[in-house]
């Protein structure tokens, strides 16, 4: 039977994550993926976190596997106050909501304010996650090109003036998915700037802020708002583990109580299990100390695939900005039109790439940029996977 007649409206155009099909073809072992966003697994404190859950379920059974608040539990509250204090991402007057992760804070949060319609202003490239979740509100995504210091501001300002009534504006500011690029101060200023002169609300998802491992931190744009604009989405997926699917949205309460009922509806509350299990996590150990592991693996492995690249990737004919932070790499051939037949090539190499058209506000138009990752595969397997990646460029550019 066909169901595509069934299908509503808002959901025939959502275009499947390339990764999560990539990942079907990827049973073989002896694929290197450089495709996915998974952080470092050899980091993830699996001792400390199977001691802290055996306890939890011995001592407070109840806690842990009863119904919980939506708002999440206070305790857990203030762990995410105390990571977004930090940056300065928390102002007088801001709810926090804990949620399934940042995905479905972003997810909520525009459910809360567009309509059918709507215009929502997104870096282009931009994370697919979060354009498939506005996707599925109808809205019009109006795509911003995104430089080696972040989003084209001149373009932004243009883009606001020509429409006034845009609502949301979506950035990553901080080691951006898929871009890897950190947005200037001067930048962060302005956009902050042009929001609140247009009406227009800020979503800051800034899930790799913590992964700096060159350069000089930059303030958080909820740092420097001083309207209520700003609205901010955390995570400990990238710090703790994604899939304790921990994450945090912070922002003015009007707002987020209509975010809070729309939790309710959609699971009620995050999973007391890893909310416990985090808390107990942060009282006992430093996190920091945690983090900071992540840091120094994240750019040794960003060294390595960067050396390797400027090994054997041909000259002249790959363009790439080396991050400072975060796990992503994201490489251009202006010599080509279509990066399809190098990710393809490169599956029958073994090697997985993702290409850029995952991330465009357009996903059928042909790119001709590509995504690396270097979080998860080992220094050995970078330096392998990206010798073949070099191979197949150097054959087909
Ligand atoms: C830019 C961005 N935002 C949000 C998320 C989702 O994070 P979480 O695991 O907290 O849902 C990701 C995950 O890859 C991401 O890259």
């Amino acid at each position: 039977m066909d169901y595509s007649k069934y299908f509503a409206d808002r959901v025939v155009p959502m275009k499947g994550s390339a990764i999560r099909e990539m990942f079907k073809r990827m049973a073989d072992p002896e694929i290197i993926s450089l495709a996915g966003g998974n952080p470092a697994s050899e980091l993830f404190p699996s001792d400390e976190l199977s001691k802290i859950a055996g306890k939890i379920l011995m001592t407070q059974p109840t806690l842990a596997l009863q119904y919980g608040t939506t708002d999440g539990y206070p305790a857990m509250k203030d762990c995410a106050r105390a990571r977004a204090e930090k940056v300065g991402a928390v102002s007088e007057g801001d709810e926090i909501l804990i949620m399934t992760g940042a995905n479905q804070g972003i997810d909520l949060f525009a459910k809360s304010i567009l309509n059918k319609g709507d215009k929502v202003i997104v870096e282009s490239p931009s994370f697919i996650g979060s354009l498939n979740a506005f996707r599925t509100y109808e809205c019009e995504l109006i795509g911003i090109e995104v430089e080696s210091d972040g989003m084209n501001i001149d373009a932004l300002e243009k883009a606001l003036a020509e429409n006034p009534d845009t609502k949301m504006i979506y950035t990553i500011p901080t080691f951006q998915n898929p871009t890897g690029t950190t947005m200037s101060l001067a930048k962060r200023e302005r956009l902050v700037e042009l929001a609140a002169k247009y009406g227009v609300l800020v979503l800051e998802d800034n899930p790799y802020g913590d992964l700096r491992f060159s350069g000089e931190d930059v303030p958080t744009l909820k740092s420097l708002d001083k309207n209520g604009v700003v609205f901010y989405a955390g995570s400990f997926s990238k710090i703790l583990s994604p899939g304790m699917r921990l994450g945090y949205l912070i922002g003015p309460a009007q707002l987020l109580e209509k975010t809070e009922m729309l939790k309710q509806v959609n699971d009620v509350h995050t999973p007391m299990l890893t909310q416990l299990m985090c808390v107990q996590f942060m009282k006992k150990y430093n996190i920091d100390t945690y983090i900071k592991k992540n840091r120094e693996l994240y750019g040794k492995k960003c060294k390595a695939m960067v050396e390797t690249m400027e090994e054997t990737f041909p000259a002249g004919k790959v363009e790439w900005v080396v991050p400072d932070g975060g796990i992503f790499l994201w490489c251009t051939c202006p010599g080509i039109e279509d990066i399809t037949p190098v990710v393809d090539r490169c599956l029958e190499k073994k090697v997985a790439i993702v290409p850029g058209s995952n991330f465009a506000i357009d996903p059928f138009a042909p790119s001709n940029q590509f995504r690396l990752n270097y979080s998860s595969a080992s220094v050995e397997d970078i330096k392998e996977g990206v010798r073949r990646l070099g191979a197949v460029l150097t054959e087909l550019l």
